[in-house]
């Protein structure tokens, strides 16, 4: 006779994440333009541009010259040291590259250095709004998340006495994300800095994701490696899926103090191994060549975002905070909750997505309850086009 004793099927980890909100707002869009619907996207987080001819030239002799086999875990040491030499150029950081590791994504970096910081109960402090991962990376890990909400009306600012107030004995590492995903915002060089020095003397980390580091509208870039009293207690995940138009290379990076490096690595090693070899060589093309191609589509970015907010603030009721980095604008619609049975932005956001086919991401992903997120990489055309939608759509409510 069988037994009624109740069969675990997942474990409690799988159990506590969730699929990614931005990729699932992906996965409906495709099925709608499966069944033939002519979308505008403003979901998805990456570059419109084609990779740099030079890095597909750099990748396909790569593959021609059999840079197809295993390589050390962390990468070869040519891309080690040219992560390093470039990250020193850049913003005056002195990594070794033996604490530079090369990962399959930025986001892998991610999971690795949060898996190897976090034991089960250490608290992870994230502000809001936050990157989309971020909460599942940290859950999984075993950490609890504590959210730092940032005002809207202060451009979504965050400063060092908000992340101080959360601090408590099971801190174990702070997140800070600048230029940031999704509301474009970037902190000053003063706050950053003060925040990373407040952790260092206590001795929590920060894990500063810097995919974004190279958009940053708002003057010179910085990055967390520009302070070199901190980083002791500094882990920088970065990735050239965005600076160089490569998201689906999969090439990200992390830099931190040797031992943590190789402990990132060792985990790495008993998952992905490395990314790819002849990817690994493109990398170096990236890297080492003439960024002029990062400049030409920073530039570019910067008309889009002006065009776009022109555009939003033709829409009335929607007001948006003017971003200062990555390519999202985070506009408020919650002027229209409580029209035409509209009660929330993930309303907003289905509602766009099935009436007037424009794609966009609720801010419920992202920790806010009043936002939608767009992403301006597109063409000025496809702007013009969702952002003509979206004022009709609102305007019929
Ligand atoms: C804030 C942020 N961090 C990290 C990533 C990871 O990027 P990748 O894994 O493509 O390097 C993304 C991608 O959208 C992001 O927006």
């Amino acid at each position: 006779m069988a037994t009624l004793t109740a069969v675990k099927q997942f474990s409690d980890r799988i159990n506590r994440i969730e699929v990614s909100a931005t990729m699932a707002v992906v996965a409906e869009a495709a099925k709608l333009k499966a069944a033939g619907a002519d979308l505008v996207e403003f979901g998805a987080g990456e570059p419109h541009f084609s990779t740099p001819q030079h890095i597909k030239d750099a990748a396909i002799a790569a593959i021609q010259h059999d840079f197809t086999r295993y390589t050390p875990v962390p990468g070869i040491p040519e891309l080690r040291a040219a992560l390093v030499k470039r990250h020193a150029a850049d913003f005056g950081s002195d990594y070794k590259p033996e604490e530079a590791i090369a990962s399959t994504g930025g986001k892998l970096a991610l999971f690795n250095a949060l898996q190897v910081l976090v034991d089960h109960g250490d608290e992870v402090i994230l502000p809001v709004p936050y990157w989309v991962s971020f909460k599942d990376i940290i859950e999984y890990a075993g950490g609890r998340c504590v959210y730092v909400e940032t005002d809207e009306s202060a451009g979504f600012r965050l400063t060092p006495e908000m992340i101080e107030q959360k601090i408590t004995p099971r801190t174990r590492a702070i997140i800070l994300n600048t230029p940031n995903n999704p509301s474009g915002a970037v902190m000053s060089p003063e706050d950053f800095k003060s925040i990373l020095r407040l952790a260092h003397k206590r001795g929590i980390y920060v894990i500063a994701d810097e995919c974004y580091v190279y958009l940053n509208y708002s003057g010179r870039p910085f990055s967390a490696g520009s302070f070199a009293d901190v980083r002791e207690h500094v882990v920088i995940c970065g990735s050239l899926s965005k600076t160089y138009a490569m998201t689906g290379w999969r090439l990200g990076f992390a830099l931190a103090p040797a031992p943590l490096a190789a402990a990132m690595s060792k985990l790495q090693s008993q998952s992905t191994s490395s990314t790819a070899h002849m990817i690994q060589k493109a990398a170096v093309a990236a890297l080492t060549d003439s960024q002029q191609c990062v400049a030409d589509m920073k530039a570019e970015y910067i008309q889009l975002r002006d065009q776009t907010l022109a555009a939003l603030a033709k829409i009335p009721g929607i007001t948006c905070v003017r971003p200062e980095g990555a390519f999202y604008v985070y506009p408020n619609v919650s002027a229209y909750f409580g029209k035409s049975g509209i009660k929330s932005a993930a309303d907003v956001a289905k509602r766009l997505l099935h009436e007037a086919h424009v794609v966009t991401v609720p801010g419920e992903a992202f920790g806010t309850r009043e936002h939608i997120r767009l992403s301006y990489a597109t063409s000025s055309g496809e702007i013009a086009r969702g952002l003509e939608r979206m004022r009709t759509w609102f305007s019929a409510l």
